[in-house]
Formats: structure tokens, sequence, C-alpha cells
């Protein structure tokens, strides 16, 4: 499986904030956002990864992360030249994830939870070996803002519908998404919505419409934030130091994790963590490595 990484995007609802630069670098706390959910693919295992990213973004998006070898992955970069929308990062990816299955995952999605990864993992294995898409709800008071699942008194997924005036649940769509290789072909034949874009979630309609979607909920033991707002962007940053100054773990290091996973040695760890040496981000790699 390959993950594509959304990361494009106007970002208008953090205006003036992003009038000049791109949400995925704003700090969460202690480290840029893009990190959180790149985080999650590496900790799901997956080493293929293409960013969806603004022309202007290039340069600094390579600064960053360079071809992710540094870290035992392997990044590319997509140009998206307008913020089309969601299913339109399926379109780009397109010889990118060539024959293979997909992990969707929006860059501004941030994701906390005991066994989060499991779970991911069996969906991603799911979809490996049957097909499909696979999605997940999480339970928000604020379901008008996001893409909305709506369930029969059975459980089973009745409609989905992106950003309702009135929900028929409150359960959110969250941004990371399973899917086989149909959902390119789905991707191009999707029409712009209302607001002119190519929703994700008439993607996952489509599978939903050939008896192919699957939804899982997460339950309240998770925290899910999509931090595309200046009140859950301040949210999900009070939540990673809260966590992180309890446990003295970092969430979303993304060198602790090509650490962990085996995919570089202590010798490269030591030498990511030399120039951040004087932060605590390089002190706690440090003493990893210790
Ligand atoms: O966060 C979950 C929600 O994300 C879902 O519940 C919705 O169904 C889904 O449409 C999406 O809604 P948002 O309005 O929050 O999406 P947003 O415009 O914030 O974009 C999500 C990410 O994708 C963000 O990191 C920016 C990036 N992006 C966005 C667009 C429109 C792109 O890379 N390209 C784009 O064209």
């Amino acid at each position: 499986m390959k993950a594509v990484i959304l990361a494009g995007g106007s970002g208008t609802r953090l205006y003036p904030v992003t009038v000049a630069i791109n949400k995925h670098f704003l700090p969460i706390y202690n480290k840029p956002m893009i990190y959180y959910p790149l985080s999650l693919i590496m900790l799901l295992g997956i080493r293929d990864i293409l960013l969806i990213i603004n022309p202007e973004d290039l340069v600094i998006f390579q600064k960053l992360f360079k071809d992710g070898s540094h870290l035992g992955i392997n990044i590319k970069y997509k140009i998206q030249e307008r913020p089309n929308g969601l299913a339109e990062g399926l379109i780009l990816a397109e010889d990118f994830i060539g024959n293979d299955n997909i992990c969707y995952m929006l860059g501004d999605n941030i994701f906390f939870g005991h066994d989060l990864v499991k779970i991911m993992n069996e969906a991603r294995y799911e979809i490996e070996k049957s097909g499909g898409a696979y999605v997940f709800g999480y339970y928000v008071k604020d379901p008008e803002r996001f893409g909305v699942v709506e369930f029969d008194d059975k459980g089973n997924v009745i409609s989905l519908e992106e950003k309702p005036k009135k929900p028929k649940s409150n359960y959110a769509v969250v941004g990371m998404y399973f899917y086989d290789n149909e959902a390119v072909q789905i991707a191009k034949n999707v029409k712009p919505s209302e607001r002119g874009e190519l929703e994700i979630t008439s993607v996952n309609e489509e599978y939903l419409r050939r008896g192919r979607l699957k939804v899982k909920l997460l339950g309240r033991g998770f925290a899910w934030f999509d931090a595309g707002t200046h009140d859950s962007f301040l949210e999900a940053g009070e939540f990673v130091a809260t966590i992180e100054k309890k446990t003295g773990l970092m969430i979303g290091c993304i060198e602790e994790i090509a650490y962990r996973n085996g995919w570089i040695d202590k010798e490269k760890l030591l030498e990511l963590a030399k120039p951040l040496a004087k932060t605590e981000y390089g002190k706690y790699l440090i003493e990893l490595a210790k």
C-alpha cells in the first residue's frame, strides 16, 4: 500500500495566519503540523509517500523532508495547481499509485489513542484482502463542519453528506481513508460540488452505492483534531503539549518512529539530532539513542 498526504489547500479558515504560509508548516506545539499525519503513516509501516502540495511550497517541503531517505522512507511531491478539492489528489497521484491500494490522509488531521495503529492497520489489511473503501466515524458536537455519515438502527451506513446544514448524525468522517485502486477512476468521474470542489465525500458515496464502503467508529478513547480552524488548531497544540509533558514521550516524532521501526540506526538518529541538540526535541532524540 502507498500513502498520499494532502498538504495543499488555501487554509482560508486560518487567515490571516495562512495568507503567506501554508498551514501544514505551522507548529502544533513543538513540531510542524505535517509531522503528525506523516508520523501516523510511518507508524502503519508505509514507506512510499506522496505529498500533494501547492506550487509555492515545494522548496520549503523539500527543505523539511528532502526525499525522506534520512528517515528510511521515500517521499515524493506532486503539485496541485489550485485547491480544487480533496478528490483531485487521487487523480494527481495516479502515476505514483500505479496498481497499489491507497492510504489517503489529510495533512491537517491529528489522531491520538490506544490501539490507533492496530485499528488503522486492520482497515489497511481489509482493503488489501477484499478491496473497497474503509473510513472512520468520530462523534462530534459540530458535525456540520465535516463529512457526515448516517446509520440505520442496525448500524448500516445509509448516507454520506459533505458539510450538511442539517446533519443526519453526529458522526464526522475523519481525514484518513483506505481505498483500493478503483478510487482513482472513481475520483475522475466526480463532478464539482456546489462550492466548486471535487469532494472526497463523493468518492466515498460511490463506494457506498457499490456496497463497498466500510465504516468503523472511533470511540471516546480517541482524540481527533482537524486543525484547520483557529480553535481546533489551538486545541490540538494544547493536547499534544499536555500529553508530552505528562508522559515525557513525544507524539508525532518522525525520527523516533523511523528509529523504532528499524529504518535508521543509532548513528543516523544521533546525526539527525545534532543540529537540534539545543532543543528539547534534539535532547529527546539523543536520550532515545542512549
Ligand atoms: O477533517 C475531516 C474533513 O476533511 C472531512 O470530514 C470532510 O469530509 C473533508 O471534506 C475535509 O473537510 P475540510 O473542509 O476540513 O477540508 P480542508 O479544505 O480543510 O482540506 C483538508 C486537507 O486537505 C488540508 O490539509 C488541506 C488539504 N487540501 C485541501 C484542498 C481543498 C489539499 O491538499 N488540496 C485541496 O484542494
